[in-house]
């Protein structure tokens, strides 16, 4: 049993892919984010004839937080969903982009349009990660 919590951020994402501009793939996908102060971000996939241009839903998503002035520290947590039969896997790119921009108690959210929950840290989804303490 999910919390209202959880659901509540999920069923923003299903709000945020029906905005998906998926005249390709026809694969919509959504993601929402609260911030620490319940602030809610959407972002949704944007595709381009030049297929490589495409833009995720999750990194749409973080993208809108950072360019709106939230800190990686306030994002609490982060759902994404489309219409799968389990929950969605996020794409390689958006998991390492996932590590970077948020902070590591962020709570991540795998969903599909039934609802179904998978609980992920951000470890769990990109083990191992390359990040900027590599760079050092
Ligand atoms: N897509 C996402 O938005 N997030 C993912 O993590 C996986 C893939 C989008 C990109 C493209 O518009 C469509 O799904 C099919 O790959």
């Amino acid at each position: 049993m999910e919390s209202n919590e959880v659901i509540s951020l999920v069923e923003e994402a299903i709000k945020a892919r029906e905005n998906s501009y998926c005249v390709y793939s026809h694969f919509a996908v959504g993601a929402a984010l609260r911030t620490k102060d319940g602030r809610i971000f959407h972002g949704t996939n944007i595709e381009n004839a030049s297929f490589g241009l495409t833009l995720c839903a999750e990194r749409t998503c973080l993208f809108n937080a950072i360019s709106n002035g939230v800190n990686k520290d306030d994002i609490m947590e982060l759902a994404i969903v489309a219409d799968t039969e389990k929950p969605v896997s996020p794409c390689g790119a958006c998991r390492q982009v996932i590590f970077e921009l948020t902070n590591k108690d962020v709570r991540i959210y795998l969903s599909n349009l039934k609802k179904e929950v998978l609980h992920m840290s951000k470890y769990d989804l990109i083990p191992y990660c390359f990040d900027g303490s590599d760079l050092d």
